[in-house]
């Protein structure tokens, strides 16, 4: 396939994927929106429909909770497929969601749109900025108390089964959740997939937030779960500042935004690991560190935080592999390079990665970024992720966000 061809298939997903207002991530796994699927899905659209993109972001801040909360997922239409589902959450909300975030990538990916839309988008991020806001005092309220921002569920991470949660998930106690059919393992290969331990825990998290009615007080200070994610800490402190660029362009003051960031830049010393030189994930309830090297560190570039020595320790996990930045370092005992988050490399967050890493000034790291996720999109597709040693496509085809990052990003070459 040409460039062209594939640009054009690109956007043939993002629209097969379309439900009205929203996008699925893909066909069949996935059948509902999702937090920071929609926000890359909105990105994808700018390149093309930039209305459309607008809309994709105004309905995901439709299922916004009265604190702020911006759901990780939102069960627009009811949906056999998909395990577990409004039924499990029981959040009682309107319309139905889940009980926790995802990556606040949405201000960074707004401002990029509105930078498409520059007159026209004026009234579209002036009526989502007090939405935005509201979700950045949610974080910072809930989420960023010790210093660096925590998650209270793997998936609130968005990167559900990397090892860097493996010291939380431990002390998670899964062995009473009670029978469940899970529907993911019917849709893809299981192999690819997290593991039944793992479901039963992350069930385990959704019961204890049922059972205290998503009341965020409780499940922050004794829920079965906490830790620090360096990977949402430097994309919030990113977020931050780029909310605060679209308030001031808007007349607001924005005082509030910058020492939120600052706070957040400060607390990053809580997550530096000196043992693997490197910020690292930290479970809260003990202390302990993971240990943990992977594409997560990669993000401090999208906040301006790497300090020296960064990247020669994450560079060399790169080197060890053919194709983009693997989700954990590929010479760990953890490695698995198609178990969804525990070593393949993910188009969404290269583009992230490769966003930091221009910026801060290494073209040339970001172009390598670029050039080895366009051979794999070009070679196998638009696949959810990929192996990142052989080049496997694995998880979901037809996928929105790799869709929306080749738009965006990956199918640019250099110069066109
Ligand atoms: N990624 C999760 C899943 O696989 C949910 O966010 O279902």
């Amino acid at each position: 396939m040409t460039d062209t061809t594939l640009d054009d298939r690109a956007r043939a997903i993002l629209k097969g994927n379309d439900r009205g207002g929203y996008t699925v991530p893909t066909h069949g796994l996935y059948p509902y929106q999702w937090n920071w699927d929609s926000a890359f899905a909105a990105w994808g659209f700018s390149t093309f429909d930039v209305d459309r993109a607008w809309t994709e972001l105004e309905t995901l801040f439709s299922a916004q909770w009265g604190d702020g909360m911006v759901p990780h997922i939102v069960f627009h239409q009811a949906s056999e497929g998909y395990f577990p589902g409004p039924d499990v959450w029981q959040t009682g909300t309107t319309p139905a969601s889940s009980g926790i975030s995802q990556p606040p990538v949405a201000a960074i990916l707004a401002r990029r749109i509105w930078e498409a839309d520059a007159a026209a988008g004026r009234d579209r991020i002036a009526a989502l900025y007090p939405k935005l806001l509201a979700w950045h005092r949610w974080w910072h309220d809930y989420r960023s108390r010790s210093g660096a921002v925590a998650i209270t569920h793997p998936w609130e991470s968005g990167r559900d089964n990397c090892p860097d949660w493996d010291p939380g998930m431990r002390n998670v106690d899964g062995s009473k959740v009670g029978p469940y059919t899970r529907r993911d393992t019917g849709h893809v290969d299981a192999s690819m997939r997290p593991g039944k331990e793992d479901y039963d825990r992350y069930v385990a998290m959704v019961q204890f937030g049922r059972a205290c009615g998503w009341d965020q007080e409780t499940i922050v200070e004794t829920g079965p779960f906490l830790m620090a994610d360096p990977a949402i800490t430097f994309i919030l402190i990113r977020a931050h500042r780029d909310l605060a660029a679209i308030g001031a362009e808007l007349g607001h003051s924005v005082t509030e935004l910058e020492s939120w960031a600052g706070e957040l830049e400060a607390g990053l010393a809580t997550i530096w690991n000196p043992e693997i030189g490197c910020y690292d994930a930290r479970d809260l309830r003990t202390g302990e560190f993971a240990g943990i090297l992977g594409s997560g560190g990669f993000l401090a570039w999208l906040s301006g935080a790497a300090r020296e020595g960064v990247e020669e320790t994450l560079f060399a996990i790169w080197d060890k592999v053919a194709y983009g930045i693997p989700s954990s370092d590929p010479g760990s005992a953890h490695f698995n390079p198609r178990r969804y988050w525990r070593g393949p490399m993910w188009p969404v967050v290269n583009s992230l990665i490769a966003m930091g890493f221009a910026e801060a000034g290494n073209g040339a790291a970001a172009e390598r970024l670029r050039r080895e996720t366009a051979t794999l999109i070009r070679e196998h597709g638009f696949y959810e992720y990929f192996d990142p040693v052989d080049g496997t496509p694995c998880g979901g085809s037809d996928f929105t966000w790799t869709a929306a990052v080749w738009l965006t990003w990956a199918g640019k070459e250099e110069g066109a």
